[in-house]
This record gives structure tokens, C-alpha cells and sequence, in this order.
């Protein structure tokens, strides 16, 4: 087997809040290999964005990062700021879900190719750089006589297209895809997801495809992880947590989409915490309709069953009598009656 492209080790990124630090991502470990694509869901807050541009180093002022993250075998945290940005920038890229906001208005296509390819390779020749951001449109669709135009020449779908193209002119080994489809028609999302999967083909970078579309996943991903409240409650290959899901939440999550071709994660009872002062034990239990004493005291164990794991007390085979008391009413917390 292929060693890891990147490894994440008990990564964690707070953000300065005036009602003191928001845990947004809070002791998070995975590991993508060339070629895998791995589907992160969960609801809205629970810290798939900032997991994403924490590991391009994309957290604002006042924000702080924790844990390892090795990328290609070196350690990123580590490593003086500079060095750590140049393997980034030419080694990782990050396509967000609203391409007019990255795309500058007065500059051509062809002016961001060479900004972009400039910056990261600077020994490439013009026709090199011409060549390489004509290969790049082309994977996506975009005709060769396009490249002088304008970002508000093309549709929204192209500019899409476009933003990926940039990321791809520099070949990275790993990209991380932000809800990529959200703003997009279903045609466009069609074709967006087939792109993804022609990259694979040739490329073979990682991807880490950040949506809240269970139908994405089953189409697109290998292996899928699961987000609640800054931390991957569970992961594993999408058939199988599909078919067996072990943590309570992705039940929920599953329970909540009516069929995986369409649907928002947005019928689970109650709402995700405030993670300023996240529930003690489980985040989960004040929703969880399986909590025990023990989970609002301690945090759950991380169980490994085969290819699956996932962080859940009702999975620990050794727990007293005193542990799986169900959890007592007044310990139901404020999320519950939202
Ligand atoms: N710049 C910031 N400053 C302070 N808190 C932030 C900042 N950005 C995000 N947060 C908080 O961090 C938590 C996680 O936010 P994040 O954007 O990562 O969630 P998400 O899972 O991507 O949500 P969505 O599905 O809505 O995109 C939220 O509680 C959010 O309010
Ligand atoms: S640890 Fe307890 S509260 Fe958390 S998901 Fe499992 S059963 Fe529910
Ligand atoms: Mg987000």
C-alpha cells in the first residue's frame, strides 16, 4: 500500500471569540493516500472549513493551530513559516465554493494563469506557462480561444472550472474541495463531480471534498468522515458506513436525507453546540437518543471495528452498570430544546 500523501495527527484550531476561544476544530486525526478522495460531512458549524484551510494555513488573526500535519513525509507545523507556505502553495490547493470572489475582475485568464504559475514555478518560459494553463482548461472543458477573455466573459459554472484549472496548472498532490458544487446547478454539479473524477485518472491527487450532500459522497468519495462539533466522530470506506453506519450521529445524518441523490443534512432534532463551551463526555448527547451516564461524563473511546472507526461509547465492550444508566433528564442540556 501507498504510503500517505497527508497525515493529520490531533489537529486542533481555535478562533479568539469574545466569550473566550471557539474549539472549531478540536483533536482531528485522518490520512488520505494518492489518488483516495475523502468526503468530510456533518452540519453546518461543526468545523469542515476551517479543518480545511487550517491545514493550508489559511486561519485568520488571533486563531491558533495544534497537532501534526505531515505533507508528503515532512512535518508542516513544524517547519519556519516561509518554507511551510512555499510547500503549500505549489503542493496543495484549495477550490472554494464562490469562484467570483477569488477570480480578480480586471485581470484577464491568461493573467492569472502567469501570476499563479509565476509565483510557484518562476523558471517556467511564457509558451511553457501558455501550454500549461491551455492543458489545465482543457481538462475542464474550456475552449483554448477563451484564454484572453475576462472572469464576467464566462458563466458561473466556467469561472468554477476556471478557479479549478488554476489549482491544477500547478499540479498539486493534494486538494481540498469546499463545497465546490453548492452554488452551482445540477448540471454544473454533474459536471463538476465528472471533472473530479477525470483529475483522478490523470492526476491522481488526494482530494479532501468538503459537502453537505450525502449523494456526492456515494458518487464521488472512497472513504467518508463524519464531523460533529470539531471533532470526526466516525470514518471509513462510504459503503461501508452507509450500509453500517456505527456512530449514532451518521445514523441521524443518514435518517435525515431522504434519498441520496438529493438532500440537505438539516431534519436532525435539536441543533449542533456552541463550541465556546462544548457539552462535557459526547458532544453528542444531548441529541443522542442512546446517552448514557457515561457519555456525558467521558469522553467516548475511539473504537476501531475492521476498516471502520468511530468515537461512541455504546461500542466499548467494558462499561459498569453505574456507566450505562441512561442519562438522567436534568442533564439534558439547552440543545435539546432548540
Ligand atoms: N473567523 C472566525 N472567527 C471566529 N469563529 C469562527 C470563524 N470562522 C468560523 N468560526 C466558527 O467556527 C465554527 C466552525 O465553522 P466552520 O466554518 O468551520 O464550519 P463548517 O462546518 O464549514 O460549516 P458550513 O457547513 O456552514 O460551511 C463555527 O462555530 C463558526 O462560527
Ligand atoms: S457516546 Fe453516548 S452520547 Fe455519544 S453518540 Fe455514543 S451513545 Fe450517543
Ligand atoms: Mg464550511
Amino acid at each position: 500500500m501507498t504510503s500517505p500523501v497527508l497525515d493529520v495527527h490531533d489537529m486542533r484550531v481555535w478562533y479568539a471569540g469574545p466569550n473566550g476561544p471557539v474549539q472549531a476544530v478540536d483533536g482531528v486525526s485522518f490520512a488520505l493516500r494518492p489518488g483516495e478522495v475523502l468526503g468530510l460531512v456533518g452540519e453546518s458549524g461543526c468545523g469542515k472549513s476551517t479543518l480545511g484551510r487550517g491545514l493550508m494555513g489559511l486561519v485568520p488573526r488571533g486563531a491558533a493551530i495544534d497537532g501534526n500535519v505531515d505533507f508528503d513525509g515532512r512535518a508542516l507545523l513544524g517547519l519556519p513559516k516561509k518554507e511551510r507556505e512555499k510547500i503549500r502553495g505549489a503542493g496543495m490547493a484549495l477550490i472554494f465554493q464562490e469562484p467570483m470572489t477569488r477570480l480578480d475582475p480586471l485581470m484577464k485568464v491568461s493573467a492569472h494563469f502567469t501570476e499563479v504559475l509565476h509565483v510557484h514555478e518562476p523558471k517556467l518560459s511564457k509558451s511553457d506557462v501558455r501550454d500549461r494553463a491551455l492543458d489545465a482548461l482543457r481538462s475542464l472543458g474550456i475552449p483554448p480561444t477563451r484564454y484572453d477573455n475576462y472572469p464576467h466573459e464566462f458563466s458561473g459554472g466556467m469561472r468554477q472550472r476556471i478557479m479549478i484549472a488554476l489549482a491544477l496548472a500547478l499540479r498539486p498532490k493534494f486538494i481540498i474541495a469546499d463545497e465546490p458544487t453548492t452554488a452551482l446547478d445540477v448540471l454544473v454539479e454533474a459536471q463538476i463531480l465528472s471533472i473530479l473524477a477525470d483529475i483522478r485518472q490523470t492526476y491522481a491527487p488526494a482530494i479532501l471534498l468538503i459537502t453537505h450532500n450525502l449523494g456526492i459522497v456515494a458518487e464521488a468519495c472512497d472513504r467518508v468522515a463524519v464531523m460533529y462539533a470539531g471533532r470526526i466522530v466516525e470514518q471509513g470506506p462510504v459503503r461501508e458506513v452507509f450500509a453500517r453506519p456505527r456512530h449514532p450521529y451518521t445514523q441521524a445524518l443518514l435518517r435525515s436525507t431522504i434519498s441520496l441523490k438529493t438532500q440537505e443534512l438539516n431534519s436532525i432534532p435539536g441543533a449542533p453546540p456552541d463550541l465556546v463551551q462544548p457539552p462535557s463526555g459526547c458532544r453528542f448527547h444531548p441529541r443522542c437518543e442512546h446517552a448514557m451516564q457515561v457519555c456525558v461524563d467521558r469522553l467516548p473511546p475511539l473504537i476501531v471495528e475492521g476498516v471502520q472507526q468511530a468515537e461512541c461509547w455504546l461500542l466499548a465492550s467494558s462499561l459498569t452498570e453505574a456507566e450505562r444508566r441512561p442519562r438522567q433528564r436534568e442533564e439534558v442540556s439547552v440543545a435539546d430544546e432548540a
